[in-house]
């Protein structure tokens, strides 16, 4: 029942029907067209929906709107004045603190009234102020540096806030990035904020059960609901898809049997969100409910019933293994035999999630003239574009698809999701455009998370340290589909042997089917879980052995130029010794390790990670990245990329290295990514390719047209090309000044000659890379980053509780194209990686259900629970990366998980093999190590 009711926001009365159970929430984005406050939980957990009510910071999508009628409601957009953004909002832009920018609208606010309370608030003021929301991108430590220079400190207005690195222009300075002034003022427009004429709302109905064979679907009562347009079944999209090409063992909707709880069995499209909740609970399902297999050793055991009795080809199978890699380098058994020192055993890592704050949304639309639009917040808009016209069998040159700016990601959007499909099919059959915003407990039952891993580990060095042998078996529970597991189980073994050395290597991964929601790649994809046993092992035999934890990982260095690793992987350049050496260096290593107090400790770790990967996904000779540069008289460059933004700053990235290679302004080059109709194509953002691939493609395409417009000017001015260069202001400098020329009029006089100029450039893949073996290309790159952490930590003895107290995280980034974005990648890479390692875990009951799919249960850090983290970088310059640069965005999270277990170590004296540290495990495995005492 709906009546008249009238909100006063942003000091403008809205008079609206409003149905009494509508959240204020609903009513501002939906109705009155404020999509600035975010909606990322639907229960008050991340404060993404914060507006001001009568000037308090209050969770919109807990109030009903009937009860905020006669108050003064502010919403982000409202809170800037007549001159513009607010001091607040340019700070938050100037200081780095918007990463996906998905949480800011509400932090902002909340920052706004603490602001106001306390004009001075100090760092731990501000964190208890801002500890009702969750930011997953940043770490919080530049969203608390916001507020600190928004209260003391002046403002840079420029888009370039420091001088470039020696010798260049823009690179290397303080640069903002790309659509932050949007983001701070509530005016970035994610998927769900896109408004369509007509727009219908789409849900999906999931399974119960964990393991059912679908007897029947009934729809009848369904489509006879008054306001249903559609309804959907899995028989009717029956084509197999899947992110790799050899294992498409996943369909649209579910076809004939579910393998998880939540798994999406029906769709339909209605007029409002009512409507399709009334159509979901008319659908009628009939199943044949069969015993879920939970864990990959029930999964592998001979008898286990099966969970895909066929594989994609209608094959039969024959047990639950999707896939074993066995590779063996040099003679462990010999190693093993000769050992002065071994340490052997059992770890667990424990399955945990991407938690990105935007739930993934898509919109379908298929046009009257049948070509099908689709909108989504996806990482890997071209993945996506191939599999809808695969499944839809439409042809790929009818389809579009658009990736609006995105809300985080961290490897959770990197493939299509039943969402996508079933919008655009739904489109397809009422011709009208159809929206799924899955809600946070969709997230949990659709979520490709990091996989959990048992290993059973062992690690042997000779008497001076040095590391003889490594022997890692190696079982993930891959969940219900094959996702990306393929390549998850070569990571799992391939990318542990660096940045550190070994004398040899054997490794058995396998990957097994479980009723649970299919696992896939995040942050750190594949080879986070092993470094936990690695590191922890190698802090034990230093133990054994007496020396100091950053000493024997010193020893075992690869060299620091043209490495190869024991499994024959490239690595041109490795800066462990300086990260090893920065993070000694700032934690006072030296004067502290041997005297810390019982209950505190520190701990080492060090990691690498790929810069994108040599193994495109599928055969293709295409260039993996490319980019087309077009420059017209308006002095304006536009640059169009197949490459997707997620947060992490790229499409800056792409800016900055067009920027310094024409000479062209910051403020003058605009950035098109994420578009399959106005972008070349690209792979897509994962596996931390974007900045060497990419960039190198635009480091190209910005030479040629450099030259370009070098080459014209020098004929219009009659001197030589090589005497022009640019000069501080971007203009070329012919040495008189009557004859200095901006790029803007060199445009001009170019197109009155030859129209726009259009440059392309692309990055390829080099032939080779890996080991000569099968598989040795899975894992290759052109260039591996390289990081060192040490944490400290104290343990509380009697309950188990640990603090991280600081993070010191140094990292090789090759070279810092843009600092402050390659900080903030780091501090919120230490972030999430201290989260994993202290409380993130999924818990499924013995049905297969998550006992907590929201963001209360699933614990993610709050800006009170982050440890201080202090962010260096290492250049070391990498010949294959553009200007030297490598990635920034993955590896400096492997690390946190084992520094923080040796730092437990350190100052308990008990070794965690599980994680996460929880006070319970923490605690049990205290009073063990007394009993044994
Ligand atoms: Fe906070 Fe992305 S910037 S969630």
């Amino acid at each position: 029942m709906k009546a008249l009711t009238t909100l006063r926001v942003n000091g403008t009365p809205h008079t609206v029907a409003v149905d009494q159970h509508w959240t204020l929430l609903e009513v501002l984005r939906y109705k009155i067209g404020l999509t600035g406050s975010k909606q990322g939980c639907d229960k008050g957990d991340c404060a993404s929906c914060t507006v001001l009510v009568d000037g308090e910071p209050t969770l919109s999508c807990c109030t009903l709107a009937v009860t905020s009628e006669g108050k003064e409601i502010v919403t982000i957009e409202g809170l800037a004045d007549q001159e513009g953004p607010t001091r607040l909002q340019r700070a938050f832009d100037a200081s780095g603190a918007m990463q996906c920018g998905f949480c800011q609208p509400g932090i902002i606010l909340s920052a706004s009234k603490l602001l106001q309370d306390n004009p001075d608030p100090t760092r731990l003021e501000i964190s208890k102020a801002l500890s009702a929301h969750l930011c997953r991108c940043t770490g919080y430590t530049k969203i608390i540096d916001a507020v600190c220079v928004a209260a003391r400190e002046p403002i840079s207005e420029k888009r370039q806030m420091s001088a470039g690195s020696a010798g260049h222009k823009v690179l290397g300075a303080k640069i903002r990035r790309y659509g932050t002034p949007k983001m701070a003022s509530g005016n970035t427009k994610f998927t769900d904020d896109l408004v369509f004429p007509g727009l219908l709302v789409g849900k999906l109905l999931r399974s119960p059960h964990a393991h059912a064979r679908i007897l029947s679907i009934n729809t009848d009562a369904a489509l006879a609901i008054e306001g249903v347009h559609a309804v959907l079944i899995g028989d009717e999209l029956p084509i197999t898809f899947g992110i790799i090409p050899w294992t498409p063992d996943e369909t649209a909707l579910a076809v004939g049997k579910v393998r998880h709880v939540g798994e999406a069995v029906a769709a339909v499209a209605a007029v409002d969100e009512e409507t399709a909740d009334a159509a979901l609970k008319a659908i009628v399902v009939k199943y044949e409910v069969l015993t879920p297999i939970l864990s990959p050793q029930e999964a592998l055991a001979p008898d286990a019933p099966l969970i895909h009795e066929t594989d994609w080809k209608g094959r039969e199978r024959k047990d639950n293994n999707c896939k074993t890699v066995e590779l063996s380098f040099g003679d462990v058994d010999q190693a093993l035999a000769d050992a002065a020192v071994t340490i052997s055993g059992e770890w667990h890592y424990s399955g945990n999630t991407h938690a990105a704050i935007e739930p993934h949304c898509a919109i379908g639309d298929y046009t009257d003239t049948d070509d099908l639009v689709v909108y989504s917040s996806t990482q890997v808009a071209h993945y996506l574009h191939r599999e809808l016209a695969k499944v839809l069998s439409i042809d790929e040159a009818r389809i579009r698809v658009i990736q609006p700016p995105v809300g985080g990601a961290f490897g959770g959007k990197s493939e299509p999701f039943d969402l996508e499909f079933a919008v655009a099919a739904l489109s397809r059959k009422c011709r009208r455009p159809v929206k799924i915003l899955y809600t946070r407990e969709e997230v949990f039952y659709a979520h490709r998370g990091r996989h959990p891993a048992d290993f059973n580990f062992t690690l042997t060095t000779n008497a001076e340290g040095l590391i003889t042998a490594v022997d890692n078996d190696i079982l993930l529970d891959g969940g219900a589909y094959h996702s990306f597991g393929l390549i998850t189980t070569y990571y799992a073994g391939q990318l542990l042997c660096g940045p550190l050395d070994f004398g040899s290597y054997r490794y058995r991964s396998r990957r097994a089917y479980t009723n649970k929601p299919a696992c896939g790649p995040k942050r750190g994809h594949g080879s986070v879980q092993p470094r936990f046993p690695l590191e922890t092992a190698l802090d034990e035999a230093a133990e054994q052995l007496g020396m100091d934890p950053i000493e024997i990982r010193r020893k075992n260095a690869l060299p620091a130029t043209n490495a190869t690793t024991i499994n024959g992987q490239k690595i041109n350049t490795n800066g462990v010794l300086q990260c090893l050496e920065k993070v000694e260096t700032a934690s006072d290593w030296v004067a502290r390790y041997a005297n810390m107090p019982k209950g505190r400790g520190l701990g080492v770790a060090t990691s690498m990670y790929i810069s994108g990967t040599a193994y495109p996904i599928y055969p293709n000779k295409m260039p993996q990245s490319s980019v087309m540069v077009r420059a017209d008289r308006s002095g304006r460059i536009n640059i169009h990329a197949g490459v997707n933004e997620i947060g992490q700053g790229s499409d800056t990235v792409l800016a900055i290295i067009l920027s310094e290679e024409t000479g062209v302004p910051l403020e003058q080059i605009s950035v098109f990514t994420g578009d399959s109709d106005l972008t070349p194509v690209d792979l897509g953002a994962y596996s931390s390719r974007v900045t060497l691939m990419a960039g190198t493609a635009a480091k190209e395409a910005g030479e040629k047209l450099g030259t370009f417009m070098r080459d014209a000017l020098s004929k219009k001015l009659d001197i030589e090309a090589s005497q022009l260069d640019y000069d501080e202001k971007g203009w070329f400098d012919t040495k008189a000044p009557e004859e200095r020329h901006s790029t803007t009029s060199i445009i001009q006089l170019v197109e009155a000659d030859i129209g726009a100029v259009v440059v392309t450039g692309g990055y390829w893949t080099e032939e080779g890379l890996g080991g000569g073996y099968r598989g040795g290309s899975i894992g290759a790159s052109p260039a591996y980053s390289a990081t060192a952490h040490v944490a400290e930590v104290s343990v509380d003895m009697e309950t188990g509780v640990v603090k991280v107290h600081k993070m010191w995280a140094a990292h090789d980034c090759g070279y810092a194209i843009n600092p402050i974005a390659v900080q903030g990648q780091i501090e919120g890479s230490v972030y999430m990686g201290v989260s994993e390692a202290l409380h993130e875990e999924l818990i499924y009951d013995e049905k297969g259900l998550n006992v907590d799919p929201s963001l209360l249960g699933y614990r993610i850090h709050t800006s009170m629970d982050v440890p201080e983290i202090e962010a260096m970088i290492v250049e070391t310059h990498d010949p294959a990366g553009p200007y030297g640069a490598k990635e920034a965005g993955e590896g400096p999270l492997h690390a946190a998980i084992p520094a923080i277990a040796n730092a437990i170590w350190h100052a308990t004296g008990v070794r965690m093999r599980t994680m996460p540290f929880t006070p319970d495990r923490v605690l049990a495995a205290i009073r063990e190590g007394q009993k044994d005492a």
